[in-house]
């Protein structure tokens, strides 16, 4: 593994073909021809976690594919108005949530019909947004870069200003080890910015991973409340057992986002939406898929006296005499709040590698 990380990659830039007044391209020559390198970085997964599901192995993220990952990321020429970057709507110190607006917002202001996802763990998951209408790390990009209520750009738009462009060309040759600005590297460059972004530092996962912190007799009890009556969901040390399910919420008239049977097609799936983990969840606020809860109060408040009945909820929710809704006492409300704020992060809310300067 050692040997891996230093990896050497030793790469020949010629000069660039620079074009003379009378349109003539000069030839390259490889008089300043240099060597960079380009160690792997150390992608290792958490004690506590399960496999990564993303494959490493297919784009190892290295120093510089990851830089250029992260100046991709915050870069506003990836849409068409040159300001709506990756960034904009992914905020790290909101655990790359947006806040600004309940749902997100794009090029010119548009008002998206969901409320940003965090971007922590990927590399862990199955499907990605909050309907699985991606299933791979590497061509989800493709979403937010097309749509026109979030960048409003072409792909191939987004290349030729990438090539142009003083910088790029000589760090896609440097991350990749050859010339050439194309999509394939572009999302690779993306993923490998967005796998490093492992959260597993929180007083959960240090109880978890039996390291050296004590909860609180409320964060304990908060987690006993949790184990029984929310778990079965938001399972596991990712949060999510990453299924989609309907939790009750009523159809937000606005957008009537009939969730995952946009993907599926199935009335089965009719409102259901991807179980969010719920670490980071106190950096996260508003709260659902369409952001309509401001507080985690009231996401619990919603849980026992909110719900809406509908054919897709889910059976967890039905109590045996027919009634439906989460029995939560006000006393237990305050313990799962406790418990809930053992999943922040901060070591990754302010990694200084995540960050934009
Ligand atoms: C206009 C705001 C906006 C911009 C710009 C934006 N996103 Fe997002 N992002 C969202 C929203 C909203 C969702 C949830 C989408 C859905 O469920 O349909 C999301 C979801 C995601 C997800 C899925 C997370 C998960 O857990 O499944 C990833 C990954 C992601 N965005 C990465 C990016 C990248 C990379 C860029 C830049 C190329 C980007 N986003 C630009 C708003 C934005
Ligand atoms: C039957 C599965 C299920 C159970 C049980 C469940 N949830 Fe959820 N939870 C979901 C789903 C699905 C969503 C997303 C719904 C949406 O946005 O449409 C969600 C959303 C949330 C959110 C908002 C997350 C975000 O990123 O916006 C919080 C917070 C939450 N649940 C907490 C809890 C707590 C606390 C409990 C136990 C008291 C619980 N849930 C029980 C399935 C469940």
């Amino acid at each position: 593994m050692k040997l891996l990380k230093h990896l050497i990659v030793v790469l020949f830039i010629w000069s660039c073909t620079s074009e003379s007044s009378d349109g003539e391209t000069t030839l390259p020559t490889d008089d300043d021809s240099m060597m960079v390198t380009n160690p792997l970085l150390d992608f290792t997964v958490p004690s506590n976690f399960p496999d990564a599901t993303y494959s490493i192995a297919q784009n190892p993220p290295t120093e510089k594919g990851f830089e250029l990952g992260k100046k991709l990321f915050y870069d506003g020429q990836l849409a068409s108005d040159g300001v709506v970057s990756c960034g904009f709507c992914h905020i790290q110190s909101f655990a790359f949530t947006h806040h600004t607006h309940i749902t997100s917002h794009g090029v010119d202001g548009q008002i998206g019909t969901r409320n940003a996802q965090p971007l922590h763990n990927l590399a862990f998951m199955n499907e990605f947004t909050w309907d699985g209408a991606a299933t791979f790390l590497d061509t989800q990009p493709i979403i937010p870069i097309t749509s026109d209520v979030e960048m409003n750009e072409t792909v191939s738009n987004v290349i030729s200003k990438l090539a142009a462009d003083d910088e790029y060309p000589t760090l896609f040759a440097e991350a990749f080890g050859s010339e050439g600005v194309n999509a394939d590297r572009l999302f690779k460059a993306l993923s490998q910015f967005m796998v490093m972004m492992v959260s597993a530092n929180s007083k959960f996962d240090k109880l978890e991973r039996g390291e050296a912190v004590t909860f609180t007799d409320q964060e304990n009890a908060g987690r006993a409340v949790f184990d029984t009556k929310c778990a079965s969901c938001h399972a596991g040390s990712l949060q999510t057992d990453q299924s989609y399910r309907n939790n009750g919420l009523p159809m937000n008239p606005t957008f009537n986002d009939i969730g995952r049977e946009r993907v599926t097609g199935l009335p089965s799936d009719h409102r259901k939406f991807k179980v969010p983990s719920l670490r980071n969840i106190e950096a996260t606020f508003p709260y659902m898929h369409d952001g309509r809860l401001a507080t985690l109060e009231d996401v619990l408040n919603f849980y026992t006296d909110g719900m809406v009945d509908s054919p897709t909820l889910d059976e967890q929710f039905r109590r045996p005499d027919g009634t439906f809704g989460l029995d939560i006492t006000p006393e237990e409300k305050i313990q799962l709040i406790a418990f809930l704020k053992t999943l922040t992060d901060n070591d990754f809310i302010e990694d200084r590698r995540f960050a934009e300067f």
